[in-house]
């Protein structure tokens, strides 16, 4: 039977745009009260402040950024009595700044893709775990890729950060085992949101390359980690991969045609 989330306390990274967003809003409409960080401040109090219109329920809108570790930890260890009871983390916050070959690719920007997806998840789990440890119980849900299983031309950096999510995860299971904390890992292929104008600060190459397939939207992912949360307690779900009907791996259909591409041919 589906457990319920009425009134869990769930914490979302990355909450200002995307996947992120659309985790928000299913969890809102669940009765979860939801603590949304994100840098752009700006856009979760307004998110923040249109759940609770809709779904009657409380919405904490918190500026972080993950990949600061001092931020990281004051801001969880200064969250308020009603909050600080997280039940549910989603580290969902990440990036991709690059999908040149990776002697082309500006060292900045491995830095930041490694300190955002990679140190930013380390920094919010080690600061929310102590309290699940204490009532032994919990969840995280990390957002990994569809690279942290494949690699292709051009997702070098990026796929050696979800490559370490995928370690993380796995590690981060064994060492609670014996818990009731669950951890998850949600791989998605492709899906419109802002990921790729952030990727290329290209507006019209980001729209062209989702056109190039069914792309996922975000609610997909959004309705899959619903799926993960609400299973009876006995039940880790480890991964899931999610990818669009075109796509098989990281090779995408031409419709009629046998020679597959990659995804950014
Ligand atoms: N879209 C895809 O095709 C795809 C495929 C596989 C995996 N993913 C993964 O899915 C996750 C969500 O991406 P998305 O597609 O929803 O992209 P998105 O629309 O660009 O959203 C990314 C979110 O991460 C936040 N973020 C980035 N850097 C941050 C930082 N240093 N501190 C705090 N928040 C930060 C952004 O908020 P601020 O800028 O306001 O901080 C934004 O809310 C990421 O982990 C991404 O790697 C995406």
């Amino acid at each position: 039977m589906a457990i319920s989330l009425k009134n869990k306390i769930v914490f979302i990274t990355g909450a200002s745009s995307g996947m992120g967003y659309a985790c928000a809003e299913h969890f809102a409409k669940k009765g979860a009260k939801l603590i949304i960080a994100a840098r752009r401040f700006d856009r979760l109090v307004q998110l923040a402040q249109t759940l609770e219109l809709n779904y009657n329920t409380h919405v904490l809108p918190l500026a972080l950024d993950v990949s600061n570790h001092n931020a990281v930890s004051q801001a969880i260890e200064s969250l308020e009595n009603e909050w600080k009871n997280i039940d549910i983390l989603i580290n969902n916050a990440g990036i991709s700044l690059s999908s040149d070959k990776l002697q082309d690719t500006a060292i900045e920007k491995w830095d930041a893709m490694i300190k955002t997806n990679v140190n930013g998840l380390l920094y919010v789990t080690k600061a929310i775990l102590p309290t699940m440890l204490v009532k032994n119980s919990g969840h995280i849900i990390n957002i990994g890729s569809l690279t942290a299983h494949y690699v292709f031309a051009g997702s070098n950096i990026y796929a050696a950060t979800k490559h370490a999510v995928k370690a993380i995860t796995q590690a981060l299971r064994v060492d609670l085992l014996g818990t009731n904390i669950r951890v998850s890992q949600i791989d998605p292929g492709a899906t419109e949101t802002e990921f790729s104008f952030i990727r290329w600060g290209d507006e019209n190459k980001a729209k062209a390359f989702y056109k190039k397939m069914k792309a996922l939207e975000a609610a997909d992912i959004a309705q899959a980690i619903i799926f993960c949360a609400t299973r009876n307690r006995k039940i880790n779900i480890d991964s899931l991969i999610i990818n669009n009907i075109d796509m098989a791996g990281t090779y995408h259909a031409h419709a009629g045609k046998e020679n597959h591409s990659t995804i950014f041919d």
